[in-house]
């Protein structure tokens, strides 16, 4: 309906009649009085025919319609509303001023203009509310037919999938994995481990200590290593015991392109009645070839840990070079500097003494034990360069290992 229209037929006449009294509009008979009703019942058969929005573009009219901003209010307001609604003007200029003889016509043509009103008023709300919910369910409807959001995936970290890869090693070879707590006691960390107080190798392994209440009755620190879980492990199972124990651990240490104050390690255990040398150096070796391929060559040199006899160190064959020692644009390789072995890892056949401390017969059981960096052994086989780059979460570096 152009706007036009809507306009004059809502708005109100200006002589509004239901303002004077039916004498006053020169009405004196039942047919009169039938005429006007069904005047002011077109008019309102007209405007209760448009629609919200139709109703809200006549919102210049707000002065007429009420302040409502509810334009069907505003509506029913105009129309039934208490004080000044076109039924309360008839009421008080058309009925209570007709002369008795047209009281009776003027009632019953009163009471049905009402219930005309009411009844399609009510109507009105209904088709409203309806059409309102009928739009929001149309907003509302999911097709299935859409393509979906696709959130990207994410991936391990590199140092989680180099877990994995180790894990999944030793698990073909029978060794189960334990995890243990970050929060360790000097026992568990050092004495248990045949590190006594004042042994000089705690110098390296200076770390963070926690600030307790005094009456605590261990001082408490973060673990310098994963060797603690050795400990725990046989305190709570008899030989044979194979366990692996990936895990975090932290030092006292600057960060550079090589430490940082956290790194992580997989400490391993192999104690049984008569576990060899030979057993633990094939062990590694075929570990070693397992992790980074069948070409690499392992030796051992003799180093010292307190809970180790003898003790060990790993070497691989340079993985850069292929162990000759030459760079392959010549001259030296400056990975192994022209050595053609990397270091990879400490162990050695458990000592004794740590037998001692978790109740095993020394003079039954034997054992090797192993130690070793896995963010470095990350950086050799995948070629990084600088450890600080696995704790900065920089997507761009993550990314090149999905
Ligand atoms: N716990 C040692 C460290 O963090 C590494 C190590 C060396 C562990 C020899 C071992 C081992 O189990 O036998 O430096």
């Amino acid at each position: 309906m152009p706007f036009g229209v809507i306009y004059i037929a809502i708005m109100p006449t200006v002589d509004d009649p239901t303002e004077k009294t039916l004498a006053e509009l020169g009405v004196n008979d039942a047919q009169g009085v039938a005429e006007k009703f069904a005047e002011v019942r077109t008019r309102f058969d007209r405007q209760v025919a448009f629609d919200a929005d139709e109703i809200r573009s006549l919102m210049l009219h707000e002065a007429w319609l009420g302040s409502d901003s509810d334009p069907v209010t505003s509506l029913r307001n105009f129309w039934v509303g208490r004080k000044a609604g076109v039924l309360t003007l008839i009421t008080e200029n058309w009925l209570k001023k007709s002369p008795p003889s047209l009281k009776g016509v003027v009632g019953k043509q009163f009471n049905e203009l009402k219930t005309h009103i009411e009844t399609k008023l009510e109507e009105q709300r209904k088709r409203i509310e309806e059409k309102t919910e009928a739009a929001a369910l149309n907003r509302e409807q999911v097709d299935l037919s859409l393509p979906g959001v696709i959130r990207p995936i994410g991936s391990h970290h590199l140092i989680r999938q180099v877990f994995q890869e180790i894990e999944d090693i030793f698990f073909s070879i029978g060794f189960s994995i334990v995890e243990g707590p970050e929060i360790e006691t000097p026992y568990y960390n050092f004495e248990a481990l045949n590190i006594p107080e004042f042994h000089p190798v705690r110098d390296d392994m200076d770390t963070f200590y926690l600030e307790l209440p005094k009456a605590a009755k261990t001082p408490l620190l973060l673990r310098t290593h994963t060797s603690p879980m050795q400990i725990r492990t046989m305190e709570k199972q008899k030989p044979p015991v194979r366990v692996i124990v990936p895990g975090k651990v932290y030092r006292r240490d600057n960060p550079d392109a090589t430490h940082s104050f956290i790194f992580h390690q997989v400490e391993g255990l192999a104690v049984d009645t008569d576990i060899t040398f030979c057993d633990f150096t094939g062990t590694i070796d075929y570990f070693v070839k397992q992790f980074f391929g069948s070409s690499v060559k392992t030796r051992f040199r003799p180093s010292y840990f307190p809970f180790t006899e003898p003790s060990v160190e790993f070497d691989v064959s340079c993985i850069f070079c292929g162990g000759g020692g030459a760079a392959a644009g010549g001259g030296t390789c400056s990975k192994c500097k022209g050595s053609g072995w990397i270091e990879l890892f400490g162990a050695g056949m458990v000592d004794p003494a740590v037998y001692g401390f978790v109740k095993y017969d020394a003079r039954k059981v034997s054992g090797f034990a192993f130690g070793m960096g896995i963010d470095r052994l990350a950086m050799l086989k995948y070629g990084i360069d600088d450890i600080q780059v696995f704790f900065q979460n920089d997507v761009r570096f993550l990314k090149q290992f999905p």
